[in-house]
């Protein structure tokens, strides 16, 4: 489907083409830029280019496919760096050098590339669509291979194959082959939905004993400027217990992703690996194109999918979804569609609300489920947590790690809230905290938070008469929250202490509340507090 650019303004371009389907694939002017369709009318097709519109004109060739933006998906994704329209970006260097070009276009999986395949079918054998018909080995994890289409199998591959070759060919001359092409705008097609029940252990204490994340669940982590979103979302994709790490760095400084890819190319996860091997990388940083902003959660969550459908825990994470939401509002305003709050599109809430459901837990045809994950950093303007996005998210997550402006700039990091925080999966995950941690963890939390909220209430009246005003029994209780905060709460992400394993946060914090008790006994005994306190410092 040909046809011609009739006007620019920005990345929107109207073409004269027609017959073309909301969210296809158009290619515009000589350089062949990739955009999509977002906005039809009877004479004039509108156009969201993904890539820098310098010099293009009027006049100039517009080409429609018919077919909406796809991502490969086969063996060969976990370890990879790719832009918003999955462009592998070690080859793009390696053909244009350290900034993109335009228009270039390369294929996102190497085609070429020898994988081990172990059939799970022979020949003779009837095959359904989307039964499994082998594996490769990709690496820490068993890859399957499932048919696209059903029949008898004629013959099947066994041992070393190409993904440009057939695995198997079928009685009727169809060749199932070992990657596919899918639509990102829809989620993929999946089994049943399952209720999340296990915990996601993320290493950090505050989230894993105060607000626990969930195999399935979505949490949010609002926070202002420099609150320490993207140094949270970086420990969580480091230490986080899923088989596959999907990061989206969407409109994020570009030395940031660079830090994130040199640290993950170093650092090894408890089998040896080096962790880069389990992850996808994402970067739409913030000089790259915003239409492409807008798709690169699209593109990632997709992939996240794939790997979910092989029945693996798949772990989701956006820093930030505001530069996300800012790039929607940019398209949106050059489209002139009515604006709703604070000028984002009044299509805003559904649209983040459609995106998060992509998360939970599915039947697999493997046999297991398959989990996606998800946690999703916000970045309100001037820390207002009423904003649209903010809002938007929170109805649809089921945990709140709210980062505090003052904690962060008093060096408490995670800079976690933990009286404005919350997690909904609090009940699902407590089974398992006291069967296989301690069976004390739900009665150690309730000791923790309490000691807490007392603190703050105390502290409203340390303000009026004094820490020497207080009894001493209050006193002693400053002194343990101040424990609790400084030596269980707070972890640095640069030491040997990012990653705490839920036995050792629960001894931790264990022993913080038992030296709080003993001292309380002592109070009682009649010691004198000075002496108690020698001794606990
Ligand atoms: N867990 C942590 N341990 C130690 N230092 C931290 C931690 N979290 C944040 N910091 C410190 O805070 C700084 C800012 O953190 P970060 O870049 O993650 O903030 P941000 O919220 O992503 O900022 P922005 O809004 O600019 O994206 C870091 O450079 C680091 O020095
Ligand atoms: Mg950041």
């Amino acid at each position: 489907m040909k046809g011609v650019v009739t006007s620019i303004s920005g990345a929107t371009v109207s073409v004269d083409i027609r017959g073309l389907q909301l969210y296809d694939r158009v290619y515009i002017g000589h350089a062949r830029l990739s955009g999509e369709v977002v906005h039809l009318e009877k004479e004039r097709t509108t156009v969201q280019v993904f890539e820098d519109t310098h010099g293009l004109s009027v006049g100039e060739p517009a080409e429609g496919t018919r077919a909406p933006l796809t991502v490969a998906l086969g063996p060969g994704l976990l370890g990879g760096i790719f832009d918003g329209l999955q462009r592998p970006l070690l080859e793009l260097q390696k053909q244009s050098g350290a900034f993109i070009k335009n228009s270039v276009e390369l294929p996102s999986l190497d085609l070429q590339r020898e994988w081990q395949f172990t059939p799970a079918k022979q020949t003779g054998e009837a095959v359904v669509s989307g039964e499994l018909i082998g594996f490769v080995t990709e690496g820490h994890l068993q890859h399957p291979l499932f048919a696209s289409q059903s029949g008898e199998i004629e013959s099947i591959s066994q041992g070393a194959i190409r993904l440009d070759g057939a695995l198997a060919t079928l009685t009727d001359g169809t060749q199932l082959c070992g990657w596919q092409n899918c639509s990102v705008r829809r989620p993929r097609v999946c089994g049943r939905r399952q209720p999340a029940t296990t915990p996601l252990l993320t290493g950090q204490r505050a989230i894993d004993f105060l607000f626990p994340m969930i195999k399935g669940g979505v949490a949010i982590i609002p926070g202002g400027f420099g609150t320490g979103k993207t140094v949270l979302e970086q420990s969580i994709a480091k230490f986080a217990d899923t088989d596959v790490v999907v990061y989206v760095g969407c409109g994020e400084r570009g030395n940031e992703m660079a830090g994130l890819l040199r640290e993950f190319g170093e650092l090894r996860d408890a089998g040896g690996r080096p962790l880069l091997e389990r992850t996808i990388i994402i970067a739409n940083t913030s000089n790259m194109p915003v239409a492409a902003r807008e798709s690169s959660i699209y593109t990632a969550v997709t992939m996240a999918e794939y790997y979910r459908d092989m029945g693996y825990d798949v772990l989701f994470l956006a820093d930030s979804l505001s530069r996300w939401a800012e790039a929607l509002r940019e398209i949106s305003s050059s489209l002139e569609e009515i604006p709703g709050e604070e000028g984002y599109p009044t299509y805003l809430s559904s649209r983040i609300a459609a995106f998060i459901e992509r998360a939970g837990v599915v039947e697999t045809p493997t046999g297991k489920p398959g989990s996606l994950s998800m946690v999703l950093a916000v970045s309100p303007p001037g820390s207002d947590f009423s904003e649209p996005v903010t809002q938007a998210c929170l109805r649809a997550a089921g945990a709140f790690y709210m980062l505090d402006t003052t904690l962060a700039h008093s060096r408490h990091f995670p800079a976690i809230d933990w009286s404005q925080s919350y997690s909904l999966f609090a009940k699902q995950c407590s089974a398992f905290f006291r069967e296989e941690i301690h069976p004390n963890w739900q009665d150690l939390q309730r000791r923790c938070r309490d000691i807490l909220q007392q603190e703050e209430a105390l502290r409203e009246v340390v303000e009026v008469v004094g820490m020497e005003g207080l009894q001493d029994r209050d006193r002693l209780l400053i002194f343990a929250a101040e424990r609790v905060r400084r030596d269980f709460l707070c972890q640095n992400s640069f030491s040997a202490d990012a990653f705490s394993t839920p036995e050792q946060t629960a001894q931790r914090i264990s022993s913080i509340l038992e030296n709080h008790a003993q001292a309380v006994k002592r109070l009682e005994q009649g010691e004198l507090l000075s002496d108690i306190l020698k001794g606990s410092c």
